[in-house]
């Protein structure tokens, strides 16, 4: 039931102020702001390094969640895409934690790597919307995202819950190795709820990306750019654009842009940057008058402080609320949504079922 929702992709847009909230209300303590005991087995003190492995979507979730583990726990990282990681050798010291995020649960490539690795790494465990599902099943260890069903092709609310998830456990492995404290963990959590809040503020802001919509309908390429947490955000965007409206995307590090797609700049090329004022904004500011020197369409996703320096710099500014720096891409992936949702009804392409597509990728 799509409710008055033309799309399960809206409807499923505008859920997410309370599908997060469930997901906050299952992680968070929200009277102390303290972490509700879960996946209390895994001490992350104790492992030496985290794989985070997934397809799509969510593997641009464990992207985001990379940041967050090395800047609150220090620990070592690596992010990869289940169909390579499954192929290639490896090398694993038995302490690593392994981190396998999937909506479905039943993406095939996430399930090979998660078998892959069984006996061959110190805790397995399985971020997944579908609790009953073949990764939840061959996990030792499950965190539910809570979303509710996901209807639409693209998914929105499990990406969204998914980076809820993995922020609860990235809080978590700094409290275990001592360097996130007791303040540090209140003022992370106090501010991580804050986020359905800001969501629904955000989805009041419908007109405001419908127009921007209307700026890319007819592009044949569109970019977005980001820096730091904001980065894989763009890789997000662009994939959510691509798969739904047809339309040519990249997600770029601003920082790249001048290693070579810049080159692809004219006045046909809508750039879209996600610019919280965060401690990258002026290097984004620099990067964003490199491309409005060579003619490229400037779109700004910034909150109140960052319009304000804005001013004189060229470009359409979108101001959406101002989110805590780390949890920025969670909020801005709603406007991301929306930019790729609005795109594709202008244009008229099949929202829910986009051509080529399946919910779940169950072949390898
Ligand atoms: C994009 C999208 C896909 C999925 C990917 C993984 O909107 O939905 O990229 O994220 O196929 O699916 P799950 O999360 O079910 O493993």
């Amino acid at each position: 039931d799509k409710g008055p929702y033309q799309h399960f992709m809206a409807k499923e847009i505008h859920e997410q102020p309370d599908s997060l909230r469930r997901a906050l209300l299952g992680l968070v303590d929200h009277h102390s702001c303290k972490l509700k005991p879960f996946l209390e087995e895994i001490d992350f003190a104790g492992v030496d390094r985290v794989l985070l492995v997934a397809c799509g979507t969510a593997h641009y979730a464990c992207h985001i969640a990379k940041y967050w583990l090395e800047d609150f726990a220090g620990l070592p990282v690596e992010v990869e895409i289940a169909s390579e990681f499954r192929y290639r050798n490896v090398a694993l010291s038995g302490r690593e934690i392994a981190i396998f995020v999937s909506q479905s649960g039943e993406t095939a490539d996430t399930l090979a790597a998660l078998n892959h690795l069984r006996n061959r790494v110190a805790h397995r465990v399985a971020v997944v919307n579908v609790p009953t599902s073949s990764i939840a099943r061959e996990a030792e260890h499950i965190v539910e995202i809570q979303a509710g069903p996901e209807i639409g092709v693209a998914s929105t609310k499990a990406f969204t819950g998914q980076l809820i998830c993995l922020a609860a456990l990235a809080v978590k492995a700094g409290l275990q190795r001592g360097t996130v404290s007791q303040a540090d963990e209140q003022n992370l959590l106090s501010n991580l709820t804050m986020l359905p809040r800001q969501i629904t503020e955000i989805l009041a802001l419908d007109g405001a990306i419908q127009a921007v919509a209307k700026d890319l309908v007819d592009a044949g390429d569109v970019l977005f750019l980001g820096r730091g947490v904001m980065y894989p955000l763009a890789l997000e965007a662009a994939l959510k654009l691509k798969e739904i409206s047809y339309i040519h995307a990249e997600g770029y590090a601003a920082g790249e842009l001048k290693h070579g797609p810049i080159a692809l700049i004219d006045q046909s090329v809508p750039v879209v940057v996600f610019a919280p004022s965060d401690e990258h904004f002026e290097k984004l500011v620099s990067n964003g008058k490199e491309v409005a020197a060579r003619g490229g369409r400037l779109i700004w996703v910034t909150d109140p402080k960052g319009a304000s320096k804005l001013k004189d710099v060229e470009g359409s500014v979108l101001k959406v609320p101002e989110a805590w720096d780390a949890w920025a891409p969670i909020a801005h992936a709603v406007v991301a949504q929306l930019i790729a949702y609005h795109v594709a009804v202008l244009k008229g392409t099949d929202v829910d079922q986009p051509r080529n597509l399946a919910k779940s990728v169950t072949v390898e």
